[in-house]
C-alpha cells in the first residue's frame, strides 16, 4: 500500500472562515476526511498534518521521509520565500507536489514565484480542492523506485 502525506502550511487550518471568495468555504478538517477516503478508495493511506511554523513543517517532513510513498505539499505563504523548506522538501527523496488553491499566478506578484517548486515533482494550483486530489492521481501514478 502507498503511503501518502498531505501537508498544509500557514493559515490553512482556518480553511472555511478565511478570505472564502478566494479559498472556499471548506474547512481543512472537511478536506481532509474528503481527501482519506479518496486515498482508500485508491489503495493508498492517507495522513494529513498542518503547522503554522516553518520549523514544524520541516520536522513533520523529515519525520515522514521513511513512511511517505509521495507528499502533497501546499506550503502556504512560505512557498514564496522559505528556502529552508525548499531544501527540506529536496533532502527526503519522497516525490512531492506543491500544490495551492488559489491562482498563484494571478494574484500579488509576491505570490507568483515559488521558491519550493523546484525541488517538487510538480505543481498545481487555482483549481481549488481539486488540486489536491489531483495530485494524490498523480502520485500513486508515479512507479514506486
Ligand atoms: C495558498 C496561496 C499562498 O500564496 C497563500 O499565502 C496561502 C494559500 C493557496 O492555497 O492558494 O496561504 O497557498
Amino acid at each position: 500500500m502507498k503511503n501518502i502525506l498531505v501537508l498544509n502550511g500557514p493559515n490553512l487550518n482556518l480553511l472555511g472562515e478565511r478570505e472564502p471568495e478566494t479559498y472556499g468555504t471548506m474547512t481543512l478538517a472537511q478536506l481532509n476526511a474528503k481527501l482519506a477516503v479518496y486515498a482508500r478508495k485508491k489503495g493508498a493511506a492517507l495522513r494529513a498534518r498542518q503547522s503554522n511554523h516553518e520549523g514544524e513543517l520541516i520536522d513533520i517532513l523529515h519525520a515522514h521521509r521513511k513512511w511517505a510513498a509521495g507528499i502533497v505539499f501546499n506550503p502556504g505563504a512560505y512557498s514564496h520565500y522559505s528556502y529552508a523548506l525548499r531544501d527540506a522538501v529536496a533532502s527526503i527523496s519522497v516525490p512531492t507536489i506543491e500544490v495551492h488553491l488559489s491562482n498563484i499566478k494571478k494574484r500579488e506578484p509576491f505570490r507568483r514565484t515559488s521558491v519550493i517548486e523546484p525541488a517538487c515533482v510538480g505543481q498545481l494550483y487555482g483549481k481549488g480542492s481539486a488540486s489536491y486530489f489531483t495530485a494524490i492521481d498523480m502520485l500513486l501514478k508515479r512507479k514506486a523506485k
